[in-house]
């Protein structure tokens, strides 16, 4: 009997797996036109089972725009008839969430030797490619470990670009700064990869690594993104423990030194955008903002991928102001999502967060830009919507060729405005 019991549990452990916990839930997508449909968006809140997609907050919502929610199974039929009966207009975008989850993984039957760039990978893979893609390009990539996490994994940084003996101007790209982005480190790898690719061919992309130097972090957020394989496929937040709360992890990207938790953070450990107890409490945050203020003299852009929503935003999020550089910036993310866009015609929005999406306090980017750094963008990938979070491997390979080309566009203009007539860096 005992015996039985314990193989039972066995199974269950194994069939449930990293993204078990979702059975029979749904993604609904609200449109909330009222102050009654708001009310009724915080009680459910409160009272039923959800978790909100976009915004990642029940505080971030309001009239203009849609709210995706996932609402547990055992509430689903009663939130559904409770926005019924007020008039709140809303479309179911996910049925069944588990069985989204199995079928994410959806291009079967690959069995190349050779890394695959078009599926998803745990962190052990990715800490593993990091190495061997050092080690087998030594004149062009080296890796260098920025930091360790709060459960003690390396952060790593792969400084990518031709040794050229002189300092070179550099750009900064992070990814996985939330765990469930997943399309976002995939995006970081699938860079690295082209790098290599386009190394001594006549491209856009050999130039620039001729000439610039490319510091990417394929994961920030490590323990999130491990724990987002293992325990719960929708974890956002880092896993330090919060000392008086059952609620574990920070918002890494409300723990910037950006008006820290000001508008859209919370002081809330339970918040999905909890912008922890000070700023940079978080080990992975600390890591990045060192490494970034200590080579701040050569990067002239820093550039973070998150998903989904697809928009290229940049500062400020923290305010309604506009910064000095308006205009430029905003021209450059027009032509950046053009260029994206000239691919496969996926339409991508632009603006500075606060308008474009919401007031967010403490995030990476406003934060690069106060430092100095002019060409700070973040960019939301695909989609708006249909998958979320739990966009198939199918789609790794358009999004990031796509992707690619907004990045080549802004890394060329960087590049352009930083040489002068003769070639020749100025400044
Ligand atoms: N979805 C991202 C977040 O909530 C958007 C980041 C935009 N930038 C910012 N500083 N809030 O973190
Ligand atoms: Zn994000």
């Amino acid at each position: 009997m005992e015996r039985l019991l314990f193989l039972g549990f066995v199974t269950a452990v194994a069939v449930s797996g990293p993204v078990g916990r979702y059975p029979g839930d749904k993604v609904l997508r609200l449109k909330p036109d009222n102050e009654q449909h708001l009310q009724f968006i915080r009680d459910v809140s409160h009272t039923a089972e959800v978790d909100f997609w976009q915004p990642h907050s029940v505080e971030l919502v309001t009239t203009n725009r849609s709210v995706d929610f996932r609402v547990g199974a055992g509430w689903a039929s009663e939130v559904q008839a409770g926005l019924k009966k007020i008039g709140l207009k809303y479309e179911v975008l996910i049925e069944n969430l588990q069985n989204l989850m199995k079928n994410q993984f959806d291009r079967k039957g690959s069995r190349s030797v050779r890394y695959d760039y078009e599926r998803y990978h745990n962190w052990d893979q990715i800490e593993s490619w990091t190495a061997a893609i050092a080690d087998e390009n030594p004149n062009l990539i080296s890796r260098f470990e920025i930091g360790r996490s709060y459960e003690g994994r390396s952060i790593y940084l792969l400084w990518v670009g031709k040794r050229t003996g002189s300092p070179k101007p550099a750009i900064f790209l992070d990814c996985g700064i939330h765990a469930r982005e997943w399309i976002s480190p995939a995006f970081c790898q699938w860079f690295v990869k082209e790098a290599i690719r386009n190394f001594g061919i006549s491209s856009t992309l050999n130039t620039l690594v001729n000439e610039l130097d490319f510091l990417v972090v394929p994961v920030v957020n490590v323990d999130g993104y491990a724990y987002s394989w293992t325990k719960d496929r929708l974890w956002r937040k880092t896993r330090s423990r919060n000392p008086g709360s059952d609620c574990v992890g920070t918002d890494p990207n409300r723990n910037f030194n950006a008006k820290w938790c000001g508008n859209g953070a919370s002081r809330d450990p339970c918040s999905p955008i909890y912008c922890g107890p000070y700023v940079e409490s978080e080990k992975e945050v600390k890591a990045l903002a060192d490494f970034i203020r200590n080579h701040s003299s050569i990067i002239k852009a820093y550039l973070t991928m998150h998903s989904y929503s697809q928009k290229c935003l940049f500062p400020y999020s923290y305010t309604y102001s506009l910064v000095f550089d308006h205009d430029e910036l905003n021209d450059l993310a027009r032509n950046a999502v053009g260029a994206l866009h000239s691919l496969h015609g996926t339409r991508y929005g632009f603006g500075p967060g606060s308008s474009t999406i919401y007031l967010a306090a403490g995030g990476s980017d406003d934060w690069a830009y106060d430092l100095g750094i002019k060409y700070s963008f973040t960019f939301e990938l695909r989609d708006t919507g249909r998958y979320g979070f739990l966009l198939p491997e199918s789609q790794i390979k358009p999004t990031c060729e796509e992707t690619m080309l907004a990045i080549n566009y802004i890394a060329t203009y960087v590049l352009s405005t930083w040489l002068n007539p003769m070639g020749e860096w100025t400044k």
